[in-house]
């Protein structure tokens, strides 16, 4: 099926000048808050290639970045309960974990279990602390007990897509976040 990324959004949910001034806000606390620590920001791709771009150069305290590459599989459209890690956890961190200060950063916290599974192996290397930054946090849907450090915006239990966000990879390059039109998702 070929897809017109606008005219299948069914309304903006975040502009890109919302975005930019709370990533802003966001990379100042943490900076604030990191401040003489050093922290290494971690990735999970792919949702967080783009929040990521950005909240790295909202952050002007010293930091390093690095990525890892989990992704839940099974349904299309919702969460399907079991996560894939790609790759060795200790090379994509450069082996330098141990004594760090780890801030995960994920673009969408659903039911957490991507985020349960990636911060319960990278506490077994030791780090001096695991936070979690997430664009956004989709509360409605949480099913373990886990909670964003830092946050930008609330969800309601909405299909949203853009700033990395994808439905079937698609969407992802969308400069805003949106919620995508029902028939869409419901075709598949
Ligand atoms: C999405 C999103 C988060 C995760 C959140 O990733 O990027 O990583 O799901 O869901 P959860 O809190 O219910 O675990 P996805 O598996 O779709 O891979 P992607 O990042 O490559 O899009």
């Amino acid at each position: 099926m070929e897809k017109n990324m606008n005219k299948d959004i069914e309304r903006i949910l975040f502009s890109e000048e919302q975005l930019k001034s709370r990533v802003k806000e966001v990379g100042a606390e943490i900076s604030r808050d990191y401040k003489d620590k050093n922290p290494l920001l971690v990735g999970i791709l792919k949702g967080s290639v783009v929040f990521m771009a950005d909240l790295m150069r909202a952050v002007d305290i010293p930091c390093q970045i690095a990525f890892l590459s989990a992704r839940s599989y099974g349904l299309k459209a919702s969460s399907s309960g079991k996560i894939d890690m790609d790759g060795d956890i200790e090379y994509a961190l450069g082996a330098h974990a141990q004594g760090r200060h780890i801030i995960l950063v994920e673009d969408i916290l659903d039911t957490a279990l991507t985020l349960y599974t990636v911060s319960g192996r990278i506490r077994e290397l030791n780090p001096a602390s695991v936070k979690i930054c997430a664009l956004l946090d989709k509360q409605v849907s949480r099913s373990i007990d886990l909670h964003a450090d830092y946050k930008c915006f609330d969800v309601e239990n909405e299909f949203v897509v853009g700033y990395g966000l994808d439905y079937a990879q698609d969407y992802r390059n969308l400069p805003y976040i949106g919620v995508l039109k029902r028939e869409v998702y419901s075709a598949d």
